[in-house]
């Protein structure tokens, strides 16, 4: 991409303050942006963004995305510090919970909070974004989604794939009612990426196993690493892709078709 790709835009980086979301904030930050790194550890976003450069380009604002009154607070306070064109990449999310028996899950414990946090906070934030996009007359929504979609594995992920298959209806209805408003709504669905974030999902002995044989299935037989996702994400979020809505861009090394 050119230097200073993105330096016309704002953009907004949910769950910004560790693993993928923390990589992306930087590249967004490096292709010139001005880069609000939102996540609900917020000493933790601090930290990333005062990594990232000065307050005029990279600040952080504490946030729950899953809580509609604070998304619409934070989406005011971005604003208002950085008026312009905006992105929003909807990345804050997670299985949360040990791969377990769907019939084993909780409704409200479980299921619901997994729901919560990988699709309707998406839908909350994109709400929240959409009348300084319409104002602009352009915006750009990339939804984070998942390549295990598709493929319907690994087993015990029940809520999370309901969840990110969501992300799909929901980013292809949103790109057919905010399409006339210029706002652009995609989604990345990555592949097995190793973050350094402690997860309860994968039993600690099993995951190398589980890398293993992704590694071994997809076209490409690596390991994917956070900056794999970048350029893409970073195609994503800029004039490059104006013409692309409604479309799920998969980043897994040829895992998925693999199957
Ligand atoms: N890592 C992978 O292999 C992989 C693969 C496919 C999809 N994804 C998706 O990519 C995204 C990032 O994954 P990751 O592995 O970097 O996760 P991670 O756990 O390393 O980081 C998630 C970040 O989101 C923040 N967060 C969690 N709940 C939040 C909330 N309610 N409000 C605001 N922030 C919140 C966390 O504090 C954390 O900083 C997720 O949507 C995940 O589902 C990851």
């Amino acid at each position: 991409m050119a230097d200073g790709a993105l330096s016309d835009r704002v953009c907004i980086v949910t769950g910004g303050a560790r693993g993928l979301g923390r990589a992306y904030a930087g590249r967004l930050h490096a292709a010139g942006a001005r880069v609000a790194v939102v996540d609900v550890d917020e000493p933790r976003a601090r930290e990333v963004a005062t990594a990232l450069g000065d307050d005029d380009t990279a600040r952080a604002f504490g946030c729950d995305v899953t809580d509609e009154s604070a998304v619409a607070a934070m989406v005011e306070q971005v604003t208002t510090t950085w008026p312009g064109l905006l992105v929003l990449v909807n990345n804050a999310g997670g299985a949360l919970l040990p791969a377990a028996p769907s019939e084993s899950i909780d409704p409200e414990s479980g299921w619901d909070r997994v729901l919560r946090l990988n699709l309707t906070a998406q839908w909350l934030c994109a709400r929240a974004v959409l009348p300084p996009m319409a104002a602009s007359g352009y915006g750009k929504i990339i939804n984070i989604g998942s390549a295990m979609v598709p493929k319907g594995w690994p087993a015990g992920l029940s809520p999370y794939m309901a969840a990110k298959a969501g992300v799909v209806g929901l980013t292809r209805a949103l790109a057919r009612e905010w399409g006339p408003a210029g706002i652009r709504v995609n989604v990345m669905a990555p592949g097995y990426v190793p973050v350094d974030t402690p997860k309860v999902v994968h039993d600690p002995e099993a995951e190398p196993r589980l890398r293993a044989r992704i590694a071994q299935e997809q076209c490409l037989p690596r390991t994917l690493v956070p900056e794999d996702l970048c350029g893409p994400l970073e195609f994503l979020a800029s004039a490059d892709s104006d013409a692309v809505t409604g479309q799920v861009l998969t980043v897994d090394g040829g895992w998925a078709m693999a199957a």
